[in-house]
Order: structure tokens, then sequence, then C-alpha cells
């Protein structure tokens, strides 16, 4: 038969009697000696064959194994009523074989690829997975996870090229772009002793496209940082990069929603904007971090000023030395957490290993509110804390006191993710976007101030001659990041687009002239020919994605990523190279310091 190819999942909208040609992997196959079920897999979906020694002759000469690639074709026809598979898409109908050609054989996988059981992985070693990730790739959900991949990056190149977005490439081999990691470094042959570094981003070449006039520029864009590794985190991540002329710090915000708004319904998810924003300030004030998760409430009130009198000398002496009290009320959760969960287990071990001290809680009930110290405060500081947190019957209130302001929110931020794992509390919404703006410029570092973004992003105010300490530390950035679900999932800014006032952040930064002609020479010279007001911003899109699936690690939606170790099981890199490969390199390799 000379048929054209129809894939396994459509077979069940072809009409029945119809003969195809399918092509695939063997995932399961049953052997009733005379007669052999196997359904055959590609990358839409399962259908069963059906092998009958009447069309095929004697089944025995053929030597069918798990994930071998089969050419199969025949007949479609209906399953019997109780042979229906109702939970296969093609489960009403069956392909009775006339031919079948064992394309390929396999060895036996390391592990399960089907998964007509569920996904069974779970408790397969990952770096297993990776070594063989062409076979783990083969399976059915991380299929799905990289086809949804393409379908986010489609939607977003497309929207950004009706929005008259240029994508353009800029170059891999490139000079340092701080971004606040360290660099992956090149070698170079042809000059002697000199590095190419990896970009950490884009970031300056973009700058220079906007200087070039381009106007509206992106890129899915490739980039290095060789950094400690966590779930969200990789060597080698790829970026939504953006920039654009002209715009306000608003205009790109709302630019950035839309496209996020239209990227996320693509893949069936929808979220409204306007989003939410935060200034840097109130988010770590009401969630201990710049990243919330505001999927939940239990928000961080300060009642500092509720017990500026109080009788109770564990407060008293904390506020006579500049502390903070800061609390939240869990919802409705008074039955469940007990005296024992909230005295010996929360106030006693869980708030220590977070880095506090203690946790005062109490419980509203009837009217009432119940703890092992309520009798230390007066009746309007009760009132006064029932109403700040809007408490209700059933609600239980925990306050953490500490003289550092900052750890307060830092505990309390940490135990509200606690509460949400332990509690096993359902969100409110199922993706929770938002903005965290008005950042501080600067931080102090081991070696003195530090830019919080990047040293590319323009101050909330021009930098003056002489800048004190007290400029540095209050001056905000015009710069944004946007949350979502708790993972800061891209971040951007207003640049420095007039060559002084760069230079002269350079200059605060504790960079010499020196240093500056070195590595941002270029650059500065290019600022100096009319460089246009610019702005933008970078979306992780492993983040975003997944964030999407809901997946543990980024490394689940990234097709070949390195292990935690920044280690590729699968090419074994990095790797040793040659004694001439480092001769032509004119480098050699010294033992590591003891
Ligand atoms: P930033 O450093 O905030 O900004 O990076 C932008 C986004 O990239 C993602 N990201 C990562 N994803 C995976 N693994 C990593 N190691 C990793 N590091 C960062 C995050 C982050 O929000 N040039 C600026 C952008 C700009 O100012 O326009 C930049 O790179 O989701």
């Amino acid at each position: 038969m000379n048929l054209s190819r129809t894939y396994c999942r459509e077979t069940a909208t072809v009409a029945l009697g119809t003969d195809v040609k399918i092509c695939g992997w063997l995932d399961t196959m049953r052997d009733h000696g005379h007669i052999v079920f196997l359904h055959l897999r590609d990358i839409s979906g399962v259908v069963q064959v059906v092998l009958d020694p009447e069309s095929l002759g004697d089944l025995s000469g053929f030597k069918l194994r798990s994930e071998s690639v089969l050419i199969v074709t025949g007949r479609l026809r209906n399953r019997t009523e109780d042979t229906v598979n109702h939970k296969l898409h093609t489960g009403k109908i069956e392909l009775f074989a006339a031919s079948l050609e064992i394309v390929n054989d396999s060895e036996t996988p390391p592990f399960a690829i089907s998964e007509r059981d569920g996904d069974v992985l779970d408790d397969v070693d990952e770096d297993l997975r990776l070594r063989y990730r062409y076979l783990d790739l083969r399976r059915p959900k991380m299929q799905a996870s990289l086809i949804k991949r393409h379908k986010v990056t489609k939607a977003i190149r497309d929207f950004l090229s009706d929005e008259r977005f240029i994508e353009v490439e800029t170059p891999v081999l490139t000079k340092s772009t701080p971004e606040g990691a360290r660099d992956y470094l090149v070698p170079s042959r042809v000059h002697h002793g000199g590095f190419y570094a990896l970009p950490q981003s884009p970031q300056l070449f973009k700058q220079l496209l906007m200087v070039a006039g381009l106007d509206r520029y992106f890129q899915i864009a490739r980039c290095f940082r060789d950094e400690d590794l966590r779930p969200t985190r990789q060597p080698e991540f790829t970026q939504v990069d953006l920039e654009t002329s002209f715009m306000t710090e608003n205009e790109i915000i709302d630019l950035v929603e839309r496209l996020l708004v239209t990227t996320l319904a693509s893949v069936g998810v929808t979220v409204t904007a306007p989003f939410p924003r935060i200034s840097y300030d109130d988010a770590m004030l009401q969630y201990g971090n710049d990243h919330p998760d505001l999927r939940y409430d239990m928000c961080i009130t300060d009642v500092t000023h509720v017990f500026k009198n109080t009788q109770y000398n564990i407060f008293k002496g904390i506020i006579q030395s500049g502390g903070a009290i800061r609390g939240f009320a869990i919802r409705g959760q008074s039955a469940r957490l007990g005296k024992n969960i909230l005295q010996n287990e929360f106030a006693k071990n869980v708030i220590p290993k977070l880095g506090g001290k203690g946790l005062t809680w109490m419980k509203l009930e009837n009217g009432e509110l119940l703890s092992n110290i309520v009798q230390f405060f007066s009746k309007e500081e009760l009132d006064e804390i029932v109403s700040l947190l809007d408490a209700k019957d059933g609600d239980v209130l925990v306050f953490v006191a500490d003289r550092n302001p900052g750890l307060v929110s830092e505990i309390l931020g940490k135990f509200r993710l606690y509460l949400v794992t332990y509690l096993a509390l359902v969100p409110t919404v199922l993706f929770a976007p938002c903005w965290v703006t008005d950042f501080p410029m600067f931080e102090k570092s081991d070696t003195g101030w530090a830019a919080m973004h990047h040293p590319f992003t323009q101050p909330s105010s021009p930098i003056p001659d002489s800048p004190d300490d007290a400029w540095m530390s209050s001056v905000k950035a015009k710069a944004y990041d946007i949350v979502l679900n708790g993972v800061e999932i891209g971040g951007g800014s207003i640049r420095n687009h007039r060559v002084d006032q760069q230079e002269r952040l350079f200059k605060l930064l504790g960079l010499s002239d020196k240093d500056i002609d070195e590595k941002f020479g270029f650059f500065l010279k290019a600022l100096r020919y009319g460089a246009p007001p610019h702005g933008g911003l970078a979306l992780g899109l492993d983040r975003l994605v997944s964030m999407i699936l809901d997946t543990p690690s980024i490394r689940d939606v990234i097709a070949f990523p390195k292990n935690r170790m920044a280690y590729c099981p699968l090419t074994q890199a990095p790797d040793h190279v040659s004694e001439s490969q480092l001769t032509d390199l004119s480098l050699s390799i010294v033992p590591p310091k003891a």
C-alpha cells in the first residue's frame, strides 16, 4: 500500500474502514499467543494495533521489543464494546495490521517510557534521566512540556512582531556584561591571553541597538551565568529580552502586561491586567521578600504602635531598643492549630529555625482572644490587634517581635510560606502576577555600594555632583520586576541614556577611570552619539514555562539542562581537553589550591 503517514492520534478522526499508515515506537504489547495487541506511540499519542496471523502470517517472525521503531499499515476498525479504552483518545478504534515493518530495534531502556500506567518516573534518579535525555524526552509528558514551551515562544514572537519589535541576534562571544554573576570565559587562540565572556544577558548590545535607532528590539536570547544553582536557576538559560526607545516605565509595564496576558491565554492560562503593583519597601514589609506570592493572603501588618505603652516586658524591651512587632492572621485555622502545635512546634521549633527568637500567637474564638500570654495585654491593645488584622472567629493571629525590624518581616515571610505547605492551603487564584517597583538604586556590599539591579539602570533623580551616603541609601531606581506566584520571572529598568550620568554611576560603584574605559569605553562612546531615552525588560522564559506547567524545577522545561552541579550527564560536559588544544590556547592547568 502506498499511503502517506497518519499521526496516531489523528486515526481517531479518520473514517472507519480507511487504510492508513502509522509510524512510531512500540509502547506496550500484549501477546495472546494467536494474536498480539500493541500500542504504537508517536508525538501525537497512542493507538492500538492488532497483529493477526490471518493477515500477517506467522507472527513468530517478528522480534518485537519495547521502543523499537515500527511502520504499520492496515485498516481502521471499531473496537468491540467491552474492549473500548476510555482513557485513550483513540480508545474506540484499532488498526488491523496488513503490514508491519520493524525499522529499527531498541535496547531495553533504563526506565519506563510508556505512560500507560501514568507518569511513573517520580523515583527515577534525575541524573539517569539526564544521561538518557533522548529517552526521557520520548515520554509524552516531557514532549507535552516542550510543545507548550514552543507555543509560548511562538505567541511571544507573534505578539512582539505585531507591536513593531524587531528580532535581532546579539553575539555570544563577547565582553563581560555585569548582571551580578560570574562570567563563563572562552579563551581566544588568535588573541594570545585574551578571553571572550559569554553574555550574562544581551544588556549592552540591546542598548546599542537603541542608539542605532532600531526603536523596538527583542530576542529569545541564551544567557550564561556562573552562579550557585537552584531549582529556578540554570547556568545556561533563555531570556525573552526586549528594549524600547522613547517609552516610559508605565508604557513598558503596560506592554509587558499585554504580552503576558496574550501569551498565557495562548496556553489556556487566564490573568487579568493591570497586575497589582507593590513597592519594594511594601513587599519587604508585607511579605518579607521582594518576590511576593500573592496566591495566598496572610499579609504582614506592623502592630508596633499598638504596644507603645504595653506592660508586656518582652514587647516593651524590643520597642525601646528600636525593634518592631508584626504579624498576620491565619484565616479559619483555629480548630486545626492547637496549643501544642502553636507553642511546641511553631514557637519553639519552626520560628527559631527561621532565625526568630519566638512566636506570639492568639486565637479568636467566640469573640475572645485566647493564648498563653493574653493576660499581659490591655483590652485596648487586644481590640486594636483584632481590628488591624481584621480578625474573625476561627482565625489564629501570629506575631514576631525583634530588635531588628527587617528580620521580623523576613521571618514572618518565611513562616507564611512554611504555613502554605504545612496547612496545604488552597490558593485563592492559580496565577497571581504582580509588579515590584521603586527598588532602592544601591545596596551596601562588602566592598562598597553596588547597583541593586544593574549599573545601567537610571536612578529616580539625577545623580548630584557629590552624592553622600544619605542620597545613596535613599534614592530609588527606575526599575521594575515582574513576579508570578512568588517567583521573579522578569526584571527591567529605564536606562541612563546620558553619558555624564552613566559615567557618574560607574564611579559611584567604585570603578576607576581605567576600569570604566577598559570595560565600558565602547559603550560610553556610543552614548555620546545621540542615544535616545530607552528602557526594557527581560523575562526568564524557562521560569515562565515552568510556572505555567507547575514543574518542580526549570530543568523540566529545558530539553537538555545541566544537573544540580552544572554538569551535563549526557555529554559529560564540562570535560578535559587535549594537551594540544591547551597548547594552541597557551593555557596550562594548575592543580586546585588546597
Ligand atoms: P535579570 O538579571 O533580572 O535582568 O534577568 C531577567 C530574568 O532572567 C531570569 N533569570 C534566570 N533564569 C534561569 N536561570 C538563571 N540563572 C537566571 N538568571 C536570571 C529571571 C530574571 O527575572 N539585563 C537584565 C534585564 C533588563 O534590565 O532588561 C537582566 O538580565 O526570570
